[in-house]
């Protein structure tokens, strides 16, 4: 079996990320959030006064990106990566409602992504890897050998995220995430660095109703294909 690169990209909430994450265990590949990549930037935004959630400071935020060190490192209770910042955990705190409703200005500006995307590509060079974003199958990783663009109703994809924080014990409202998830997917694709766009050799997977283990299913059977 050659080693070979996946690219899964799709609207937020649309369980890309357990997918991957699954499919990464599964076949011993190294697998990479994205989006927690521009999560950890929102944050560093707000903990720093870069981003008051009205106006970023994008000078400020232009001489430090350098200075924002993210890494993953594998939680061995969840067996899953946490997210690091600067040496610090932030796996909970990138995923608050906070930085969900500031993520998005953020991962607009170019030399964020480009700064972001650079880090994607030098993780990826080695392939036997796993990412899951917005633009890995049309920017970061164009020549990935398997490419899927996962999309669900944006009621399914809220109903996901509010059981998720309640789950975790965190305060949460359907309809403020459900407007939070349209605002989003608005946002994702109409901004105009790396809007988010389904590559024209991608699969695309809507997994609407979908069970879990269906949609492993599935993703399996296309791995296998294309890692002969
Ligand atoms: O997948 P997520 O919801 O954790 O992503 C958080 C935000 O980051 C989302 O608003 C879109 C953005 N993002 C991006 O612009 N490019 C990526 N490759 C991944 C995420």
């Amino acid at each position: 079996m050659k080693k070979i690169t996946i690219a899964i990209d799709g609207f937020s909430s649309c369980g890309k990320s357990t997918m991957a994450k699954d499919l990464a265990r599964e076949v011993g590949y190294i697998y990479i959030d994205s989006g927690a990549m521009y999560r950890a930037v929102t944050l560093y935004s707000i903990e720093n006064g870069i981003f008051d959630g009205d106006v970023i400071d994008t000078e400020r935020l232009k001489k430090e990106i350098k200075d924002i060190h993210i890494s993953f490192r594998l939680n061995k209770e969840t067996g899953r990566p946490d997210t690091y910042l600067n040496g610090v955990n932030v796996e909970n705190k990138i995923r608050s409602m906070e930085v969900s409703s500031k993520v998005s200005p953020i991962s607009t500006l170019d030399f964020v992504r480009e700064a972001m995307v650079a880090q994607q590509q030098a993780m990826g060079n080695e392939k036997g890897i796993v990412m899951d974003g917005r633009d890995i199958g049309t920017t970061v990783f164009p020549d990935a050998e398997l490419k899927i663009f996962v999309t669900a109703t944006p009621e399914i994809r809220a109903q996901r995220r509010y059981d998720e924080l309640k789950a975790k014990g965190q305060e949460a409202s359907f309809d403020e995430i459900l407007e939070n998830v349209k605002q989003r997917d608005y946002i994702d694709q109409n901004r105009e660095v790396s809007p988010l766009r389904k590559a024209e050799d991608a699969l695309l997977l809507d997994n609407t109703d979908l069970s879990i283990e269906e949609q492993k299913k599935w993703l399996f059977e296309q791995f296998n294909k294309v890692s002969k």
